[in-house]
């Protein structure tokens, strides 16, 4: 029997998860909800955070699940201990790339772009705390800019200016390391690299959780096979899907390498 993998995200982001574990284990079983209804996560209380995402796990569950992934920075950084205290099935959460951006860096500056709740959640402070020791870490709230993500608009002026003036400092002083601290960000990978020099390392979170997730479903006995037969990816709103699909659509335009979803229909 294939395992089955249920994730969620506030909206599109938690996809570049997606595509990581489905490009690894492509016959999971994976279901994703994309909290589209409550977009963004990033300005809101972390309780309101935590609540929608015991929903989600809830929404999941129903479904049958195997293990959860919490395709979030912001969601795992509000909510994860609590799901974990629960749910009875292991859930895989997510952090800012903060510690591989340190051990990368060799110029001793770093910067971790990431949602107002990120940047300003205990997840990252304790990260900061545990990881900096003497780099320079410049942690980058960036409102608004999953929220151009999620309209599909990961070029282009509006989003390179936010990033041109968020990295002007941290460039200046040396940045050789960059840490995605959204999932929403790794769609802005294409833009990136061609805002920074070349020596700036970009690094998500996204293989490792892929990784993490495999290791979690061998535990649990499954015998994970990476040439199996390729499952479509059962995909959710909360909100109106036709525009999940149209900025669907529209990211892989851009250039974003994602499974085949099947985009059903919305979910309460
Ligand atoms: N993709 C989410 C994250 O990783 C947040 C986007 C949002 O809802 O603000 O934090």
């Amino acid at each position: 029997m294939a395992a089955r993998v249920g994730i969620f995200d506030s909206g599109v982001g938690g996809l570049t998860v997606v595509a990581a574990l489905h490009r690894s284990q492509p016959s999971l079983e994976i279901t994703y909800i994309a909290d589209t209804g409550f977009f963004p996560y990033g300005g809101r209380d972390p309780s309101e955070v935590a609540d929608r995402a015991r929903v989600l796990a809830e929404m999941l569950l129903e479904r049958g699940q195997d293990a959860l992934v919490v395709a979030c920075n912001t969601a795992s950084s509000a909510a994860l201990e609590r799901l974990r205290d629960e749910f009875p099935l292991p859930i895989v959460g997510m952090e800012p790339p903060l510690k591989p951006a340190v051990e990368a860096s060799t110029s001793g500056v770093v910067a971790v772009l990431a949602t107002p709740g990120t940047a300003a959640g205990e997840r990252m402070a304790r990260l900061n705390e545990r990881f900096g020791g003497e780099t320079q870490v410049f942690i980058l709230p960036m409102p608004g800019l999953a929220d151009l993500v999620e309209d599909g608009e990961v070029a282009g002026e509006r989003v390179e200016a936010m990033l041109r003036e968020a990295l002007a400092e941290p460039l200046a002083e040396g940045l050789d390391a960059l840490a995605l601290g959204c999932t929403h960000y790794g769609f802005l990978r294409p833009v990136l690299s061609r805002l920074l020099p070349d020596d700036v390392r970009v690094i998500d979170a996204a293989e490792p959780v892929a990784r993490r997730t495999r290791t979690v479903l061998g535990e649990l006995g499954f015998d994970l096979d990476a040439s199996g037969e390729s499952r479509e990816v059962l995909c959710y709103a909360t909100g109106d899907p036709a525009r999940l699909e149209a900025t669907i659509t529209g990211l892989r335009r851009s250039g974003a390498d994602l499974p085949t979803l099947q985009i059903g229909r919305p979910v309460a």
